[in-house]
């Protein structure tokens, strides 16, 4: 065919398929781009959003505005009848119909805390980005607005206008099946990351949602855990994590979590809704219920959420009355409602509707691959034995963790699909056994480390073997010149791991391939901290996390010295679990009577233990770091840690009081490679201040040159040099003496110098 008809051809084809697309409520003009046609004053862009808000909330009736403050989700357990018309949605975890008649868009919803969910259900591709764990061992803030960039381009692309996303919850509890959506256990680091993540990601003109809120730390009985903790510790731990995010990003949403905090639902709870977030954060977006998270319709009404997701329980006619018969007032429905539409109009959701297309696969792909290289951590090298030098390697053996085709993802409602399905899918179920249930699913990404491995060192022999027989592996090592021993430690929502242990053999696998080659090479891809009781014996480990799409070409980098590593641990890896706050996992008790199981939604083929327990965060705010530092334990690996192919001094400390504490100080590289160090700076608050040791309150990722030094200053935040009052709600500068100490780890902090502040 000549070149001018086969263009023509391919032209009608697309066309079609467009024409299709859009017929079917998929493409571009279908569904989910309700770009509103009405013209109403609201729709003057030179107002403010408060103002549009006013006068179109000024415009509706009530059933009008009960039906923006609930919807349907995606699984149909939580649909409730005559809810929505589920044609419209674009099957992403949440969908609020809007109101024609007022052009007030739909609310698509998709789940996206690593990437855009459940996109192949439209046979859409969206890029599968490494651990939010990962994104954290960054401490880089160019680098969370690139991923929160990223993200919302390819919601808006895919037709989404609100993201799930934004986890925040600290690594309290380290058995977290949901760590790796996080950004590890400080509430600074944590807060400032999930801040530009967010901002970034309502440029795009996506609401963002930060999730959930609060003290939601771990995953074992969430919905029925109540948990006992001081308000001087939560505000100064996890909800600072919040109030850094909420300010630093105006963001749009905050998601309230299953658990309840002193004895009142997250969502029903009035100090952390009422008091904290909207009143001393400031908040101005709307609180939406995590799924099913609702409890009640006055309670939570007047607590301060303002949207049930999904289905139609407490916010839907129940809502209509309770305003009726005055017990809501007219005036809290239309802040709901106000909350509600201020957000769209200042995300820009009325004058910037999602155009929806193909998602950018290679602009995917190096934003992933940046993140796994600059959020892969160096734990142990000894001798030199990475970087790894091609030339003089004949043999390698890789061995474990199916590294020969896939890295491995975390699992739940972050699940993004792999493009072309799972790559190692698992054994089917034995006949008559149910199918696996949705949080016990492990999925693996398309991601080679054994291709990657083997383009890098074209002259060797790379073997792989899959682990399965530790003696066999063993076999392999001792025939290699050197043996990189992949683990994985499978994580997921809706359950906590047993243990920090690797599960299955992969401790006796490790062990039985460094007893047989001196130079092991771990490479670690989990969720969690894990124990690693080979440590003395391996060469080299590598903290890989969930590394996503291209996680096999970042670690290959790395292991080659095409990317000198820079990351820190945003989390405590602890030698054993009997040294954490909690060395057993607070577990909900059985059920003490018929009455504590009920089927959790009608026709359901199972019941469900509703008994109530206590968790007691007694450790307050010594929350990862904190706590070894106050109760003197050495961890494996601290807080702040990680190695690079070169070495870095300090130099020069000088830290000047004022309104805001200038800390100046210098960085050399003293190594002959250039990289980049993350220098953090640690205060110990004056003794009176009742504060654990030292607390992180600042940092500065630096590229050097070899030989090259550069000065750093830092002006900090008089907030995070604070402590809460909570007698009268607020935070406070102690009077007394500051100890400033600077270096590249937490246990690694040889400048200092104290000054005194306050008074
Ligand atoms: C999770 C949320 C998620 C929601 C919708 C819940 O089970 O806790 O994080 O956004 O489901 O999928």
């Amino acid at each position: 065919m000549n070149p001018k008809r086969l263009l023509i051809l391919s032209l009608t084809v697309f066309s079609l398929s467009l024409a299709l697309l859009a017929f079917s409520g998929q493409g571009p003009g279908g569904p989910g781009n309700q770009a509103p046609a009405v013209q109403g004053p609201w729709m003057d862009k030179s107002l403010s959003p408060d103002r549009r808000a006013e006068l179109l909330v000024g415009q509706m009736t009530l059933d009008e505005k009960i039906s923006l403050l609930h919807g349907v989700g995606f699984r149909q357990m939580f649909a409730s009848p005559g809810s929505a018309p589920p044609t419209r949605s674009l099957g992403g975890a949440g969908f609020i119909p809007g109101i024609p008649r007022l052009g007030i868009p739909d609310l698509q919803m998709a789940d996206a805390a690593v990437g855009v969910t459940r996109g192949a259900r439209f046979g859409r591709y969206s890029t599968a980005l490494p651990s939010g764990t990962s994104e954290a061992s960054s401490w880089d803030l160019k680098l969370a607005h690139d991923y929160g960039a990223l993200i919302g381009r390819e919601l808006r692309n895919q037709g989404f206008n609100m993201s799930l996303g934004g986890g925040i919850n600290l690594t309290r509890e380290p058995r977290n099946g949901r760590t790796f959506e996080y950004k590890g256990e400080d509430p600074i680091l944590a807060g400032k990351l999930v801040g530009q993540e967010m901002k970034a990601l309502q440029e795009q003109g996506v609401i963002g949602d930060v999730k959930h809120y609060a003290v939601n730390d771990q995953e074992s009985g969430r919905s029925f855990a109540d948990v006992k903790i001081d308000k001087r510790a939560m505000r100064e731990s996890d909800l600072l994590a919040f109030e850094i995010a909420v300010k630093d990003s105006g963001v749009g949403a905050v998601m309230c979590s299953y658990n309840l905090v002193n004895g009142d639902y997250a969502c029903e709870n009035s100090y952390l809704l009422n008091e904290a977030l909207k009143r001393d954060f400031g908040f101005q977006g709307f609180v939406v219920s995590d799924w099913g998270g609702t409890h009640s319709t006055t309670k939570a009404a007047l607590a301060g959420l303002d949207m049930e997701m999904p289905g139609n329980t407490y916010f839907g006619e129940a809502l209509a009355k309770a305003v009726n018969s005055g017990e809501v007032p007219m005036a809290r429905l239309d802040d709901m409602v106000h909350r509600i539409l201020r957000t769209e109009f200042a995300v820009g959701l009325f004058d910037l509707p999602p155009d929806r297309k193909v998602v950018d696969v290679f602009a995917g792909f190096e934003v992933a691959q940046r993140v796994a290289e600059q959020g892969t951590v160096l734990l142990k090298n000894a001798q030199g034995q990475l970087p790894l030098r091609a030339s003089s390697l004949n043999s390698i053996a890789v061995i474990g963790s199916h590294a020969d085709v896939a890295v491995i993802s975390g699992g739940g409602s972050a699940q993004v699909d792999p493009p072309g399905g799972n790559a190692v899918p698992p054994p089917p179920p034995p006949a008559g056994a149910p199918p696996r249930a949705f949080f016990e699913q492990v999925v693996w990404h398309p991601s080679s480390p054994l291709k990657a491995i083997r383009a890098k060192a074209a002259h060797a022999k790379v073997k792989y073997d899959a682990g399965l027989d530790p003696a066999a592996a063993g076999e392999l090592a001792k025939a290699s010149d050197i043996a990189i021993v992949f683990v994985n430690q499978p994580t997921s929502e809706g359950r906590d791991v047993p243990s920090l242990s690797l599960p299955g053999n992969q401790d006796q696998l490790v062990s039985a391939v460094a007893a047989a080659n001196p130079h092991t090479i771990v490479v670690l891809e989990t969720g969690d901290p894990v124990t690693m009781p080979w440590i003395d014996k391996v060469s080299a480990v590598l903290e890989a996390w969930y590394p996503g799409i291209r996680g096999a070409e970042a670690i290959a980098n790395i292991l080659f010295g095409d990317v000198n590593p820079s990351a820190k641990l945003p989390v405590t890896f602890p030698r054993a679990e009997a040294d954490l706050p909690h060395p057993k996992l607070t577990q909900q008790p059985p059920p003490a009577s018929e009455a504590d199981q009920v089927a959790p939604f009608p026709g359901a083929p199972f019941r469900m233990n509703t008994r109530r327990f206590e968790v007691e965060y007694n450790e307050g705010l010594k929350v990862g770091y904190k706590w070894y530092d106050a109760e003197n334990k050495q961890p494996l690996f601290a807080f702040g840690y990680g190695l690079s192919y070169t070495n870095y001094a300090y130099s020069d400390l000088k830290v000047v009081p004022g309104s805001a504490v200038t800390v100046t100080f210098n960085v050399k590289n003293t190594g002959a490679r250039p990289g980049a160090e993350i220098a953090q700076v640690y205060t110990t608050l004056p003794a009176s201040a009742g504060e654990p040791p030292k607390r992180l309150v600042g940092w500065e990722k630096v590229q050097l040159a070899p030989g090259q030094v550069k000065k750093i200053t830092l002006r900090l935040d008089p907030h995070y040099l604070s402590v809460f009052n909570p007698d009268n709600g607020k935070w406070e500068l102690v009077e007394g003496d500051y100890k400033f100490r600077v270096g590249g780890s937490s246990r690694d902090l040889p400048l200092s110098q104290t000054v005194r502040l306050g008074g």
